[in-house]
């Protein structure tokens, strides 16, 4: 067994719920489709619909503001940013460098996106976490590492009903409040195959759902199995079991997989399914896919309501990246709830969301398609998004224009380019 002594993994965790949402049983009705298979079958209940005036990278920053914020951090201690990301927004430009710009933070800070489709995010918090043991005892700044993903399928295809948005923003470091990463080595399974992908000229991902499902699952079996050998880690030592969630019901595949595999007493696994990993869930439910963010938004979810009773526990964590590469890892969640209580924001942000129309969910999509599909992009007038901290304005001279919504209303908002207001 590889053990190092210096413990990194996550300080500070904060999400962002996108404002509007699609009820499942309205698209149901829309897709004349027994709302059952949607609510069941997949195991979902709504979705997190995108305004025109978001996108990854408002998502990103309201989620990386809210983070800094919540948990008093100063922009000069973040030594490294990266962003975990499917839907970057520019071929070369990378999300991190606007929202290096817009958070202020310092110039020698290292910044970049990383891509994978869902383990975008988990590839973001392993660099960040080796790049933290790499400087440990030596420079004691910190990585800020955001997911934010917005997840389309075109309308009526099989993938709409798992469709979502969202941003999770954690802070990497060597004092892992929320959850220290457990220093066992790498359970990685890497295999190309051709199950989800997004051409670059298209705003909607395409799809083999079955062949994904298939992939999801065999990722998930070999790394697995090469965690539990090289961590002398079995099914007893895991409280709790998160798994990336491109709809619900797939965590529940994913789990009764690894059930199987350990050949467990079968009477047992709803009720084990419901303690280990089902009460992580109610956030995903929620808000949908979020690609990269979809296991961080569990992991945030079981600490929000978990609260004390979790403290201390034993967390397996499996991330899945169509395309493919798996990982299989764990963390044991810090000794004390204060250290994220009343600062992950997910109930506030959801008590606070809007319900759509059907025909408002398409119009607002339309318009979100449109502004991404090269040369139709114009600077739009849509409004911010209700307490929206950076609005995606449109794209002006090949630019995209974002302007910061002041929280004083009276206060006229201030349009400028994120390159302006860089300093550039
Ligand atoms: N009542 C209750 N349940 C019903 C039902 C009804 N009336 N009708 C159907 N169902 C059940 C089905 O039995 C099925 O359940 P099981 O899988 O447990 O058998 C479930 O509802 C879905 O039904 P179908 O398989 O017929 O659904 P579908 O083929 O139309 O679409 C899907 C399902 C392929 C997952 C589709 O939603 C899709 O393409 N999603 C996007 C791809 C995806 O999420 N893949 C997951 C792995 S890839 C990944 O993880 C990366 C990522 O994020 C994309």
């Amino acid at each position: 067994m590889h053990h190092i002594d210096t413990t990194v993994g996550i300080e500070a965790i904060a999400v962002h719920i996108p404002r509007y949402y699609l009820d499942l049983r309205t698209l149901a009705k829309a897709n004349a489709v027994d709302p059952a298979k949607y609510l069941k079958g997949l195991g979902g209940r709504r979705f997190a619909v995108a305004a025109p005036s978001e996108d990854p990278v408002t998502l990103a920053f309201d989620a990386a503001q809210s983070l800094m914020e919540r948990y008093s951090l100063d922009p000069s201690d973040i030594g490294l940013l990266v962003v975990g990301t499917e839907s970057g927004v520019d071929g070369a430009k990378p999300i991190a460098s606007y929202l290096h710009g817009l958070l202020g933070l310092p110039a020698d800070c290292r910044t970049f996106d990383t891509k994978h489709a869902c383990y975008s995010g988990t590839a973001a918090i392993r660099m960040a976490s080796d790049w933290c043991l790499a400087r440990s005892g030596r420079n004691k700044r910190k990585a800020l590492v955001v997911a934010t993903d917005i997840a389309r399928y075109s309308v009526g295809a099989a993938g709409e009903p798992t469709q979502g948005a969202s941003a999770v923003a954690m802070i990497v470091s060597d004092e892992p409040r929320c959850l220290a990463f457990e220093p066992f080595q790498d359970a990685v399974y890497s295999e190309e195959v051709m199950d989800f992908w997004r051409p670059h000229y298209r705003s909607t991902a395409m799809v083999d759902g079955k062949t994904s499902i298939n992939a999801y699952l065999k990722g998930l079996r070999h790394t697995w199995e090469y965690y539990k050998s090289g961590s002398g880690l079995d099914w007893d030592d895991f409280e709790y079991m998160l798994f990336h969630v491109p709809f619900p019901k797939m965590a529940y595949k994913g789990f009764k997989s690894l059930y199987e595999m350990t050949k467990l007493d079968q009477d047992k696994l709803d009720e084990e399914f419901d303690s280990r990993t089902a009460c992580a869930l109610w956030a995903n439910r929620e808000l949908g896919n979020c690609y990269s963010a979809s296991l961080y938004l569990s992991l945030a979810a079981l600490l929000e309501r978990g609260d004390q009773s979790v403290t201390g526990a034993r967390v397996g964590m499996y991330s899945y990246g169509s395309g493919s590469c798996s990982e299989y890892f764990s963390g044991r969640i810090g000794p004390d709830a204060s250290a994220w209580k009343d600062r992950i924001g997910i109930a506030p942000g959801l008590m606070r969301r809007e319900e759509l129309s059907y025909d408002r969910y398409l119009s607002m999509r339309a318009a979100c398609e449109d502004l991404s599909l090269e040369g139709s992009c114009v600077e739009h007038d849509t409004p911010p998004v209700p307490g929206q901290r950076i609005s995606f304005q449109g794209i002006k001279d090949h630019q995209r224009v974002y302007s910061r919504v002041l929280a004083l209303r009276s206060v006229a908002s201030r349009s400028h380019s994120a390159r302006a207001h860089m300093g550039k």
